[in-house]
């Protein structure tokens, strides 16, 4: 019987597995989108504009302050980077704002251990109104992208009919495997679609995107992170197997270092994510974020469990009448991740639990771990864990 299970759900892992071979783990590394937007002022914002300087110094704050070393290695742009095409069609970027192009900037980025991501749109125009990648020059995009020697496309999708982003997509997967070079490819596409079947493939999406964004964008709220976290646990059913190595959900960036969250609420953000198995995309300034701040986002054991090698999506399994809710991950090495997350909002609240009623077995001995409190070594066996 256990044999039989086995088989069925390799099976099942091979029919899912995107065969360019990238991003095993969850993608980890920083986004310019949440914190920085379509800001192209550079003569009254510099510091601050979408530019070379902007990603040069987050790339020098990504090496030197540890993010690489944990394992955050994308440096992406989103969109407002497009100058316009050039007389063969090719895209260009501003040249303004950055001025040494973009093969300059994956030069950049690899000198120092680090991947560039880029932006594009699948449809006449990107969300913010620049040049878009229309289905004649999806081919001419993922050749550009990949002669800049750029390593992941995130792919959106305003401006397009359906029918166009049905065509467009799978075309773009396939442009960037005929290219030859390694590029993650992060798809907006579900998110247009209203994230569901059947208007949603899921199966195709494993087959072509390695990560792909199934919802509303992130603002910088806790409003907005509860609405996504919501819309994903209503959907727990149909979104938790289809993620795995190679294939993830995409809950949107991580708004710690930011303005709308408390602390408990950053420690929250990460916890969460980190159980449903989603890229780690931070969006906050590097060059300023408080130590607190650092502290939750370069968490060893944290994110030991976010790249944990299984790669299964964690689920809610309990929804109290307290309105305490309980998560579970499972992790490798029979060990659980799980998340006792309070949507209370009057106090610190003592909840009392059993192994039983988490469907832990009581004839095992655990070992916990709270991950927020964990101080140096990391235990190499993490038994169920609770923060
Ligand atoms: C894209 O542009 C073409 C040509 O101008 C136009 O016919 C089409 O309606 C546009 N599509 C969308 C979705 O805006
Ligand atoms: C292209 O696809 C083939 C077959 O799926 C795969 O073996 C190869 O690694 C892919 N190449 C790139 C560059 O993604
Ligand atoms: C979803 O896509 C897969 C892979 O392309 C395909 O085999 C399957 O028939 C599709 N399912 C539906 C319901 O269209
Ligand atoms: C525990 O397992 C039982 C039987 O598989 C299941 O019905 C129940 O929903 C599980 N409870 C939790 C909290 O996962």
């Amino acid at each position: 019987m256990l044999l039989k299970t086995v088989l069925l759900l390799a099976l099942v892992a091979q029919v899912l597995v995107l065969e360019n071979g990238l991003l095993r783990r969850p993608p980890m590394g920083w986004l310019a989108w949440e914190r920085f937007r379509c800001n192209t002022d550079c003569n009254e914002d510099p510091k601050n504009c979408i530019s070379e300087r902007l990603f040069v110094e987050m790339a020098d704050r990504l090496a030197q302050d540890g993010w690489r070393d944990l394992g955050y290695v994308y440096l992406n742009i989103d969109d407002c980077w497009i100058g316009g095409r050039d007389a063969k069609g090719n895209l260009v970027p501003d040249p303004k704002r950055f001025p040494n192009g973009m093969a300059f900037l994956a030069d950049y980025a690899h000198s120092l251990g680090l991947k560039l991501g880029i932006y594009g749109d699948m449809g006449n125009f990107t969300c913010m109104g620049y040049p878009g990648t229309t289905l004649d020059k999806v081919v001419q995009d993922a050749q550009t992208f990949a002669k800049w020697k750029v390593d992941m496309l995130k792919l959106d999708g305003c401006f397009s009919t359906p029918e166009e982003r049905a065509e467009g997509y799978p075309k773009m997967a396939a442009a960037l495997n005929a290219t030859g070079r390694p590029i993650a490819f992060s798809c907006s596409w579900p998110a247009y679609e209203g994230g569901l079947p059947p208007k949603v493939n899921y199966t195709l999406l494993a087959d072509i995107c390695n990560l792909w964004r199934n919802y509303d964008d992130i603002q910088d709220s806790w409003r907005s992170v509860l609405s996504i976290l919501d819309w994903f646990v209503t959907h727990q059913d149909i979104l938790q197997p289809v993620a795995g190595p190679g294939h993830w959900n995409d809950p949107d960036m991580l708004l710690i270092g930011n303005f709308g969250l408390s602390f408990e609420q950053a420690r929250a953000q990460m916890a969460l994510w980190t159980v449903l198995a989603a890229p780690l995309f931070m969006s906050t300034d590097l060059r300023t974020i408080s130590a607190q701040n650092m502290d939750i986002l370069q968490n060893p054991l944290m994110i030991k469990i976010n790249q944990d090698p299984l790669g299964i999506q964690g689920r809610r399994i309990l929804k109290e009448k307290s309105h305490i809710e309980v998560y579970v991950r499972p992790l490798a090495n029979e060990a659980s991740a799980i998340v006792f997350f309070s949507r209370r909002t009057d106090m610190p609240y003592h909840y009392w639990t059993s192994l039983a009623r988490l469907n832990f077995s009581s004839s095992k001995v655990y070992e916990a771990q709270n991950v927020y409190t964990v101080t140096s070594s990391v235990a190499s066996r993490i038994k169920p864990t609770s923060h």
